[in-house]
C-alpha cells in the first residue's frame, strides 16, 4: 500500500531541503531586533577578500556607490584623518543619497540635495578576521534613536561546487523615533541597502 505521509513528506521536505542547501548562512551577528531594519545581501563572483577591500575602501565609495555617496573617517573633532582605515572608535561622516540615485553612478554623478543626508557616526566594531564591520549612529540618545549598521562579507559555496563572497549589510533602528524613520524612509531605506548590495558586485565584479 502507498504511503501517503512519506509521498507528502518526499513532495515538501525535499524542496525545502533544496531551498535551505542554496541559502547561505549569515555571518551578521545576532542583535536585537529592533524597530524595523533595512538590510541587503548577495553573492558576489570574487574573493571574499575582494569584497572586503571595496567595502572598506571609504575614499572610493563616490566612484559607485549609489547610496552612500562620501564616508570620511575623523577624529573625535570630526576632523579627517589621514589614514582612511576604518578604526574602532572613530568617527565618520557619512554623505547619503536616500532613496539612493540610480545605477550606476560614478564620482561626477550630482546629487540630489532634497535626499541628501549626512549623519555622524561611531565606528563601534572593525573585526578584519570575521570580515565584518559596523558603525552606530552617533550624538543621539539610544531611547530616541539609535541605527546600527553591520556589514558582512563571507566565503559560500553553492549546490553545484560554485565559490561566492557573501556580502551581507544590515541597519538595526531603535528607539522612540523609530518608527517615524521607517515611515519616512523605510522604504528609501530599503532600496539605498539593495543598491549598494547591486553595486558592490557590479564593483568586484567588473575589477
Ligand atoms: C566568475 O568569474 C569568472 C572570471 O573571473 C568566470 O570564469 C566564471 O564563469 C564566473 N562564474 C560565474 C558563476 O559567473
Ligand atoms: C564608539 O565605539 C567604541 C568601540 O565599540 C566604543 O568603545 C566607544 O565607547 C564608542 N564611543 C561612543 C562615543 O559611543
Amino acid at each position: 500500500m502507498f504511503n501517503a505521509r512519506l509521498l507528502l513528506s518526499l513532495v515538501f521536505i525535499v524542496p525545502l531541503a533544496t531551498a535551505q542547501s542554496s541559502s547561505p548562512p549569515s555571518n551578521l551577528p545576532t542583535v536585537d531586533p529592533g524597530v524595523f531594519s533595512a538590510e541587503a545581501s548577495i553573492l558576489i563572483n570574487g574573493t571574499v577578500e575582494q569584497v572586503w577591500d571595496v567595502l572598506t575602501d571609504f575614499p572610493s565609495y563616490p566612484e559607485w556607490n549609489p547610496f552612500v555617496r562620501s564616508q570620511v573617517v575623523t577624529n573625535k573633532l570630526l576632523v579627517p584623518e589621514s589614514s582612511q582605515e576604518p578604526v574602532e572608535d572613530k568617527r565618520l561622516i557619512i554623505t547619503s543619497q536616500i532613496p539612493p540615485l540610480d545605477p550606476p553612478v560614478s564620482a561626477d554623478t550630482p546629487s540630489n540635495p532634497l535626499n541628501t543626508h549626512i549623519t555622524i557616526e561611531n565606528i563601534t566594531h572593525v573585526q578584519p578576521e570575521l570580515k565584518r564591520v559596523a558603525w552606530k549612529l552617533y550624538g543621539s540618545p539610544d531611547s530616541v534613536l539609535s541605527a546600527e549598521r553591520w556589514s558582512a562579507v563571507s566565503a559560500f559555496q553553492d549546490e553545484n561546487g560554485i565559490n561566492w563572497a557573501f556580502y551581507e549589510s544590515r541597519e538595526v533602528y531603535n528607539g522612540a523615533l523609530a518608527s517615524l524613520v521607517q515611515s519616512l524612509e523605510g522604504e528609501g531605506l530599503a532600496e539605498a541597502f539593495e543598491a549598494q548590495a547591486q553595486a558592490t558586485k557590479l564593483r568586484v565584479e567588473g575589477m
